[in-house]
């Protein structure tokens, strides 16, 4: 079996970050979100890997490269464009031949992996299985209505008035049956040849596709709420493992501080992780916060938020909460008169002040 695990996509959600960068290479606890992935799939028994890339394909293989860092065997799949999964799946078929497969999206974080699923499925002989999920708001999601035995009857993408609180997580497996699916659909009312219309075929053409409920923790990362919501979670995985230098600094719960990072005159309360080579001084990190490594944060107070890598904040006179602060960023005070915010901020970058 192989899976294709999908990078590319407009990332519009997460702008201004996916402006300069790619969303599944944003950190969760520090960790490029796209890794959790390869790992659950590597975990799953599968290790040939399609990376489906667009516009971010270089900075996608400069983080994965072949894959052996991770164990497992890694190809590039050029999207010609983000039109859809049904899409990108379109354009695997060189790599997936009639093998079958597993699609993952590259920003879903599953806690507890894949494996269970991909067992499953390997033994059904179905011709599909999805992933469900009970969710609030299912308006938001793929969302499938299933008869009494889980099988499938209908799919319908992000509907206003939703049949069921089922939303599709972002992993399926299909066998070939899905080439002529995805080869009969039409781009959707946005413009996207859309997975729940290529399954909806499958259901239509009477093949046999399941579903299976997932029990644990899971999460599309596409939006700011969701990494910060994935980030808690991981985080609260954690155990406390300190490597790098504490100097006159409290540390309590569950915190990991990574090689050559200093922590002066400052609290630290977890769950949190400060990565390498960063500074903290005379500040107070709390709650599910991650600051990635070559940082500096200086008499500054943050909670709940990411703090990306190569960015100094320093004297920032309010708490900072809910935030997703990217690479190379600069926050600190001004000499100049008058005493004025200055600002220097992307396109769609979002300040809040009180
Ligand atoms: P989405 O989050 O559904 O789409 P998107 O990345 O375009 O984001 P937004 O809605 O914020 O504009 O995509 C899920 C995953 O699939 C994500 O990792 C990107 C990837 N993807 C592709 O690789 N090709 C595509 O054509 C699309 C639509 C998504």
């Amino acid at each position: 079996m192989k899976a294709i695990l999908l990078a590319g996509g407009k990332g519009t959600r997460l702008r201004p970050i996916t402006h300069t960068s790619a969303k599944q290479l944003v950190p969760v606890a520090n960790k490029p979100v796209l890794f959790f992935g390869i790992e659950a799939i590597r975990d799953a028994g599968i290790h040939d890997i399609g990376i489906v890339v667009g516009d971010t394909a270089d900075e996608i293989r400069a983080a994965v490269g072949d894959g052996s860092a991770f164990g497992v065997r890694v190809q590039y799949i050029r999207q010609s464009a983000p039109l859809g999964l049904a899409h990108a799946v379109r354009e695997s078929r060189d790599y997936l031949g009639d093998s079958p497969f597993v699609m993952y999206l590259g920003d879903n974080l599953i806690l507890h992996g894949i494996r269970a699923l991909v067992n499953e499925f390997r033994a059904s002989q179905a011709d599909a299985q999805i992933l469900l999920a009970a969710v609030p708001n299912p308006s938001s999601f793929g969302v499938a209505e299933l008869d009494e035995n889980g099988r499938v009857l209908r799919l319908e993408e992000k509907p206003a008035q939703p049949r069921s609180d089922l939303a599709l997580v972002g992993v399926y497996m299909f066998d070939r049956a899905i080439w002529d699916a995805v080869a009969a659909i039409k781009p959707s009312g946005r413009g996207e040849l859309e997975i729940t219309d290529a399954i909806q075929w499958l259901v239509d053409a009477g093949r046999d596709v399941r579903s299976h409920l997932i029990s644990g923790w899971w999460k599309d990362t596409g939006k700011l709420e969701d990494m910060l919501e994935a980030n808690r979670m991981v985080l609260d995985t954690f155990a406390t493992d300190v490597r790098g230098a504490v100097e006159n600094s409290t540390i309590t719960f569950k915190v990991v501080i990574e090689e050559g990072a200093r922590i002066v005159n400052s609290t630290i309360r977890g769950p949190a992780i400060i990565g390498r080579d960063t500074v903290i001084d005379s500040s107070f990190i709390g709650p599910f916060t991650a600051v990635s490594h070559d940082t500096r944060i200086v008499r500054c107070e943050i909670e709940h938020s990411i703090i990306l890598e190569n960015s100094v904040l320093t004297d920032v006179p309010g708490r900072i909460c809910d935030s997703l602060v990217g690479k190379n960023v600069v926050v600190g005070p001004s000499d100049h008169k008058p005493r004025a915010y200055r600002f220097m901020l992307g396109d769609a970058s979002e300040v809040r002040i009180f």
